[in-house]
């Protein structure tokens, strides 16, 4: 069974400073279950890192990184630099990326595989559109981006690492997919997997709040959650927190 898992997107909202004081107050309250992983922009990484140094309950991410491990790549942060600031996870194939970015599915097995060669653990986000779900393709089109990274790097690598879902028409919109939604894709993605992703985590994000996360948590193949707008603010973060603690 998935060990639950909560993780705090913040996009690119606030500054170095404000990360800082965020992460401490997340590491606070929040105790030592369930895994708690926060996402800061790559600025305010070093600043959350020595935030949270010495508490062992929350980790921290990078919401990209680039598909070369190094080179002349003007802009980009590769893997390994993001390892050694203390990051242990990335975020790849967030819809804000596929969608302003253009990431495709291949680039996104790309930094997929360049994340775990990097020692990171990659939380490989998917999700249909609007007019995908109107077209009822949208299992179709998650299998197409899954597939796509287990055509680079192999099943088990997939399993070993954690899968998001997040429809594109739920992240920021505050419509969340209703409990039996987003269930019908976890158990499909948990199938897809097969024996080897007994134990993946599964996250749904999506407009996740204290008033919707309890359901959520509830069906059997969602363990736990990726939490934009909510988890810029401690008291309504470690609300969350304590929903998955409690789950039924
Ligand atoms: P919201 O929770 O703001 O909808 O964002 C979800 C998300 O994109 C997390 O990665």
């Amino acid at each position: 069974m998935a060990k639950p898992l909560l993780a705090g997107n913040w996009k690119m909202h606030g500054t170095a400073t404000s990360a800082a004081k965020l992460a401490s107050e997340i590491a606070e309250i929040s105790g030592e279950n369930p895994e708690i992983i926060v996402f800061p922009s790559f600025v305010s990484i070093p600043g959350v890192v020595s935030a949270l140094s010495g508490r062992k309950n929350v980790a921290v991410g990078a919401q990209n990184l680039s598909h070369y491990s190094d080179g002349a790549y003007t802009g980009e942060i590769s893997g390994q630099m993001l390892a050694e600031l203390g990051c242990t996870y990335v975020l790849v194939g967030h819809s804000e990326r596929r969608t302003y970015n253009a990431e495709s599915n291949e680039l996104v097995a790309e930094k997929f595989s360049a994340a775990q060669k990097s020692g990171l653990t990659p939380i490989l986000c998917v999700g249909e559109t609007f007019q995908q779900r109107q077209d009822k393709i949208q299992l179709q089109v998650i299998k197409a981006q899954i597939t796509a990274v287990i055509e680079k790097v192999g099943l088990q690598s997939v399993c070993d690492a954690i899968i998001a879902y997040e429809p594109v028409w739920a992240v920021g919109t505050g419509e969340t997919a209703t409990p039996d939604q987003a269930q019908q894709v976890h158990s499909y993605i948990r199938a897809e997997l097969g024996d080897k992703g007994v134990d993946t985590q599964l996250l749904y994000g999506g407009s996740i709040n204290a008033d919707n996360a309890a359901d959520l948590f509830t069906q059997p193949d969602i363990d736990g959650g990726l939490v934009g707008g909510a988890s810029l603010e401690a008291e309504h973060f470690n609300n969350i927190v304590q929903q998955l603690i409690e789950r039924k």
